[in-house]
């Protein structure tokens, strides 16, 4: 395979960025800036996601069986970058960020423009990165979206021009 070929091609896929997030209630919070998210079906809604198979979300994942995925908005550049760091809580903040518990107890963003707190159905042990399939339980949005949601979202491409993670 021409690597150079294949690392083009897989970067022409556009993705939306997300904070990752879970508590297991055992003092194992997690905290991950993501991309590699979709949604798989209407019903029962689901959303799968690429989750490094080493990483200390992963590991909180697969033991609480819960996520958010709390969804970023433009303006929200900087909260990209605090999440690609492992994640601490102190003085009731996540890294610095206030949060709520959702109904899972994964940690809801407050400078999140929406969020979906999911169960997780099945972990499919492929690759560095393993696929996470969520079932969406329950859906927080703040204040109301003008305009198409998929707009409002801050994607790869707003990162900057060397910013990727694929390809
Ligand atoms: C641009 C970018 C996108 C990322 N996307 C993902 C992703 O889709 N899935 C993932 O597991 N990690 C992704 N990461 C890595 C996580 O952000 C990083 O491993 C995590 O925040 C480290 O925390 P942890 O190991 O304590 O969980 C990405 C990193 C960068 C720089």
């Amino acid at each position: 395979m021409d690597s150079d070929a294949k690392k083009a091609v897989l970067r022409m896929i556009p993705y939306g960025i997300y904070v990752l997030t879970a508590d297991d209630s055992q003092g194992n919070v997690a905290a991950a800036t993501v991309n590699w998210v979709t949604q798989s079906a209407f019903a029962p809604p689901l959303v799968v996601l690429g989750v490094k198979a080493d990483s200390g979300a992963y590991a909180v994942i697969k033991s609480t069986k819960t996520f958010a995925l709390n969804m970023l908005g433009k303006d929200a550049k900087g909260l990209a970058f605090t999440f690609f760091k492992p994640a601490q809580v102190a003085d009731g903040k996540l890294s610095g960020q206030s949060f709520r518990p959702g109904a899972t107890g994964a940690p809801l963003l407050d400078a999140a423009i929406g969020a979906v707190e999911c169960k997780v159905k099945t972990i499919i042990e492929e690759g560095d990165h393993h696929i996470v399939v969520g079932e969406v339980i329950a859906a927080h949005l703040p204040k109301p979206i003008e305009g198409r949601p998929d707009n409002a979202i801050l994607e790869m491409k707003d990162l900057g021009d060397t910013v990727y993670y694929g390809g």
